[in-house]
């Protein structure tokens, strides 16, 4: 019997001081093996700021949504101040969830289980049949509270206490949007896949700087302007831009994807924002177990009255050949890491930094999260 592999020694395996032209991607068992999705649990997914709605579904006081980041149960309620508040989803009482909407709107927080009811501040209001209870103070059984911020059109949450602001965690990625002027687009359909891959095959896919836009994406490569196709990366991001043809082939596409540029910004570790003119959707990869993930996206429009519906709708269905046909490839990337003829791979220097950005954050942040634990242990 050979000795389990350790996680440190799995890590280790990743050099993440190579520059692009000598790196190797992450290694296989970084994406199939279950102790290192629970290390990101644990460090990347409980200490980055995580997109868990849209601003607009939390305007008004009593609007609410909920989430789940790293397994926590979460909610983000607009108080009768105006504040935007998030807190733990969970009971004081005896840990039911407290909203089960995933959104919507109310004037107080009521436990389906016993009626225990908290206010939009999480402040405990009332205990059906509680008296008599000694030592027990209503005061400190508030719903437990985590930190909400909002950027552009999307409310984040940060599990970690001591993260930075979300203005500092997004870093250049601020300026860059900005001139898109995304406030001007609306909300129309939200499409959700289920993906058989690790979420770091969906996010390498869509980092690899168009590599495998004209093998994969027919449609779509035939309004991009494939050789001036750029990638730059800034501290947590990168944004890959493209030049428009105008002389797309396919039509749905040619028609739904439009304007002078394509802008495909990634943030780390799992949030994705496209925008074409007058078109925006958001890609936001959750982690479900070691092999699988969900992938939410929410597409944005210039103009969503019903005028446009027939057309909106098109464009949301071209974005759903594009996301079969990286379906079907992300599935077959996920079985072929788990072959004893595959260990890691390299990396094009024309295409794929992006990659190499996303695993070298990925690297610093695992490994500093193993040493931690290993501290913890002595
Ligand atoms: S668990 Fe919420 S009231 Fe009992
Ligand atoms: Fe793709």
């Amino acid at each position: 019997m050979t000795m389990p592999t350790s996680v440190e020694e799995i890590l280790s395996r990743y050099d993440d001081r190579a520059p692009l032209t000598d790196a190797s991607t992450i290694p296989a068992p970084w994406y199939v093996d279950a102790r290192i999705a629970e290390l990101e649990r644990q460090t990347v997914f409980s200490k980055t700021w995580q997109m868990v709605g849209r601003l607009d579904q939390v305007e008004k006081p009593g609007q609410f949504v909920t989430a789940a980041v790293a397994g926590e149960p979460i909610v983000v309620v607009r108080g009768s101040d105006g504040a935007l508040r998030g807190f733990f989803n969970v009971c004081r009482h005896h840990a039911a969830a407290v909203v089960t909407e995933p959104c919507g709107q109310t004037s107080i927080l009521h436990c389906p289980y016993h009626g225990w009811n908290y206010g939009l501040d999480g402040s405990l209001k009332g205990m059906p049949e509680f008296d008599g209870v000694r030592n027990f103070d209503r005061q400190q059984n508030g719903l437990l509270p985590v930190r909400a911020e909002t950027w552009e059109k999307f409310v984040f949450i940060n599990l970690d206490r001591q993260a930075a602001p979300l203005e500092t965690f997004l870093g250049g990625l601020v300026k860059r949007v900005a001139p898109l002027n995304v406030g001007k687009l609306d909300y129309f359909d939200t499409r959700t896949y289920d993906i058989h891959c690790n979420w770091k095959v969906f996010v390498d896919n869509y980092l690899d700087g168009g590599y495998h836009v004209p093998h994969l994406h027919k449609g779509l490569n035939s309004v991009l302007d494939y050789k001036e196709y750029t990638i730059e990366n800034l501290d947590r991001c990168c944004l890959q831009s493209s030049p428009m043809v105008a002389s797309g082939e396919d039509q749905p596409t040619a028609t739904t994807r439009r304007g002078d540029r394509a802008w495909y910004f990634w943030q780390y570790p799992n949030l994705m924002i496209n925008c074409y003119q007058g078109y925006m959707d958001t890609n936001l990869v959750i982690p479900v177990d070691v092999d699988h993930c969900r992938v939410i996206f929410d597409f944005y429009f210039a103009d969503v009255s019903p005028a446009c519906h027939d057309y909106n709708q098109q464009s949301v269905a071209v974005g759903d050949v594009v996301q079969d046909e990286d379906q079907g490839i992300c599935e077959a990337v996920q079985r072929g890491l788990k072959s004893r003829a595959y260990g890691a791979g390299r990396l094009s220097v024309r295409r794929e930094a992006g990659e190499h950005l996303f695993h070298r954050l990925l690297a610093e942040d695992l490994k500093a999260g193993a040493s931690r634990t290993a501290a913890a242990a002595d």
